[in-house]
C-alpha cells in the first residue's frame, strides 16, 4: 500500500511524526510538504527534532492571501498526486494545504483520509471552520480524535465512513515528553515561575485594537510571560506599533516541539489561542486560558483545565491566576496508540 501525507504548517509536522513511525514496515510512505510554513523555526527544526525523513517533495508555496496560496498548492499537487498513484491521500488537521490536497485528491479518484477529523468550533469566520467542514465531506475515511469529532460526524451524516482513533498529538506528546527527562531543555526561568503565551489568530492579530487590548492585558499579568511570537503576530504588533515587551511580557522567537513541550510542562500556566496548545496544557495539567469566544476541544473546558476568555479582557487576569483545577485521569485524547489505529484503518479500508 502506498499511502501519500500532505502537510505544510507547523502543527502537522507535529501530527505527521508518529504517523511515519507508525508506518514504517507497514506501507510505502510518501511526504509532500506543499511550503505553507517554510523559515526554519517553522518547518525544518520540526522534521530535525521529531526525526521526520526530510519531505520527498516541497512545492515551496509560501505565503500569501487564502485564495492565491491555496490555488498554488492545487496547482502543485494535483501533478504530483498523479504521478504517485497512492492507495491514499492523507491530509491532517484544518490548514489551507489540508483543503488543497483534499481538493486535488477527490477531483484525481484518488481515495482521502482526513487524520483530526470531526473537529468544529462553529464558528464561520475561522478559515479552518471550512477547511475542516469541507474537506470531511470530500474524505472517504475520517479519521475522529475524539468521541465528540465523532458524533459531530455521524450527526452530518459521514458516521458511515468515521472511525475514531484517537488522537496522534497524544502519541507524539508522550515520547518527547519522556525523551526531554532524559535530555533536560535549557529552561527559561525557574519552574512554576512563568507563563507561557502564544497568539496566532488572525481574529486576535489582525484588528490593531484587539491586539493592543489583548497584548495588554498578558502584559499586566503577576508573572513573567514567556510569549513565543508567531510570525503573523510579529509582522502585526510591528506593523500597529505594539510592543511585545511591555510589562511581564519576554517575547521569544518560535519554538521547535521539544522545547515548547519543556517549557509548558514547568509553567504555571498557558494563554493561547492554538488549538494544539490548549490540548497539549491539558496533557501536562498545566491550566490553560484560552483568548477564544470557543474551541474545538470542548473536554479540556468541561474537565476544567481550560478556560475561555473573549471580549472581557478585564478577566483574563482572574483566570489565568485562578486556583488549581481538580485532578483528573480522563483521557479524552486517546492512550498514545493512535498513528498505529490509523494506520490499522488506512489498511483495513483501503483497497
Ligand atoms: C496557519 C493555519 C492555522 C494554523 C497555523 C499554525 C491556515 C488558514 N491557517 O496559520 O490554521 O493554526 O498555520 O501555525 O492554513 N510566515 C512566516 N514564515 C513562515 C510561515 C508564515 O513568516 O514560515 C508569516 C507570513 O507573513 C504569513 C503569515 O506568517 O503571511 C501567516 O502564515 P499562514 O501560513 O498564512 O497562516 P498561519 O497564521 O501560520
Amino acid at each position: 500500500m502506498r499511502v501519500i501525507s500532505v502537510v505544510g504548517a507547523r502543527p502537522q509536522f507535529v501530527k505527521l511524526a508518529p504517523v511515519s513511525r507508525a508506518l514504517e514496515g507497514r506501507a510505502e510512505h510518501v511526504v509532500v510538504h506543499t511550503g505553507q510554513h517554510y523559515d526554519e523555526r517553522m518547518s525544518d527544526v520540526f522534521f530535525r527534532e521529531l526525526g521526520i525523513a526530510p519531505a520527498d517533495v516541497n512545492l515551496a508555496v509560501g505565503s500569501g492571501p487564502h485564495g492565491a496560496q491555496t490555488a498554488a498548492m492545487l496547482a502543485g499537487l494535483e501533478p504530483v498526486l498523479e504521478e504517485a498513484a497512492p492507495d491514499w491521500v492523507l491530509v491532517y488537521g484544518d490548514t489551507n494545504s489540508t483543503i488543497a490536497a483534499a481538493l486535488a485528491a477527490v477531483k484525481l479518484h484518488l481515495p482521502l483520509a482526513h487524520l483530526e477529523a470531526g473537529l468544529r468550533s462553529f464558528n464561520r469566520r475561522m478559515p479552518e471552520e471550512h477547511n475542516r467542514v469541507l474537506t470531511d465531506h470530500a474524505a472517504d475515511l475520517c479519521l475522529a480524535p475524539t468521541t465528540a469529532a465523532l458524533r459531530h460526524l455521524a450527526a452530518e451524516g459521514l458516521g458511515d465512513r468515521s472511525v475514531e482513533v484517537g488522537d496522534v498529538m497524544t502519541d507524539v506528546l508522550h515520547r518527547v515528553r519522556e525523551e526531554n527527562t532524559r535530555r533536560p531543555r535549557d529552561r527559561p526561568a525557574p519552574a512554576g515561575d512563568y507563563y507561557v503565551a502564544t497568539l496566532h489568530r488572525p481574529d486576535n492579530t489582525d484588528d490593531p485594537s484587539r491586539l493592543r487590548s489583548v497584548v495588554t492585558a498578558m502584559a499586566g499579568l503577576d508573572r513573567e510571560v514567556l510569549l513565543v511570537v508567531h510570525p503573523r503576530l510579529g509582522a502585526m504588533a510591528e506593523r500597529h506599533g505594539v510592543a511585545l515587551d511591555a510589562g511581564a511580557l519576554r517575547p521569544v522567537a518560535p519554538l521547535g516541539y521539544p522545547d515548547l513541550i519543556d517549557a509548558v510542562q514547568h509553567s504555571a500556566g498557558v494563554i493561547t489561542d492554538s488549538g494544539g496548545l490548549q490540548k497539549e496544557a491539558f496533557l501536562l495539567r498545566v491550566p490553560c486560558t484560552t483568548v477564544r469566544s470557543e474551541t474545538e476541544w470542548t473536554e479540556t473546558v468541561e474537565l476544567g483545565w481550560n478556560v475561555l476568555v473573549d471580549r472581557r479582557l478585564d478577566e483574563l487576569a482572574a483566570a489565568v491566576t485562578r486556583p488549581r483545577p481538580a485532578p483528573t485521569d480522563a483521557t479524552p485524547y486517546g492512550d498514545g496508540y493512535a498513528a498505529v489505529r490509523v494506520v490499522d484503518a488506512l489498511i483495513e479500508r483501503g483497497a
